[in-house]
């Protein structure tokens, strides 16, 4: 016996997730970026975090190739970049206010925080991979992060 697809999605609505632009660096030196929820901390010594990648979107491929990510934990007026960035195909840097990370990967302005990460191991997961990264860099601003909750987005109460 399993849980439907639609009583699934809907039960897992009712969690609040923060809202992130991973990005990575492809074979072939192009950037790439994709909207995520599925991100959470693993370990801390050594500092961990894993992102679940969908096996049927378009950057499972490069990131199964890749090394390195950055997760780019938008912050509560960013909305419209999720949007952009959950978009088919999307590689829409341009008009992106960013920069450099020690690592290469494009760390995101005006985000909440932003984490370099260097993949330690993949995982099966269903039709998505479990991806693990330790953390080589992070920074914070104090801008409060983007909620995704019921299938909107939303900001912390003042
Ligand atoms: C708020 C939000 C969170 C998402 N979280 C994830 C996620 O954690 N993992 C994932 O694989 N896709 C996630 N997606 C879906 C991808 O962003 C989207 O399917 C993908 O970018 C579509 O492009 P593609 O068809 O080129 O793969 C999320 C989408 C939204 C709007």
């Amino acid at each position: 016996m399993t849980v439907d697809t639609a009583t699934f999605r809907h039960a897992l609505g009712t969690v609040p997730t923060a809202v992130s632009i991973l990005t990575m660096v492809d074979d072939d030196g192009e950037d790439r970026g994709m909207t995520v929820s599925a991100f959470c901390s693993v370990s801390l010594s050594p500092p961990l975090v894993l992102v679940c990648i969908g096996n049927d979107a378009t950057i499972s491929g490069p990131v199964r190739g890749a090394s390195t990510f950055a997760l780019n934990v938008l912050a509560d007026d960013q909305a419209d970049l999720s949007r952009v960035f959950a978009d088919t195909g999307a590689r829409p840097f341009a008009g992106v206010g960013s920069s450099r990370g020690p690592g290469g990967m494009l760390l995101i302005d005006g985000t909440s925080a932003r984490l370099e990460c260097r993949i330690t191991a993949r995982y099966p997961g269903g039709d998505h991979t479990i991806v693990v990264g330790e953390v080589t860099y992070a920074d914070v601003s104090p801008m409060p992060p983007l909620l995704y909750h019921r299938g909107t987005y939303s900001a912390l109460a003042p």
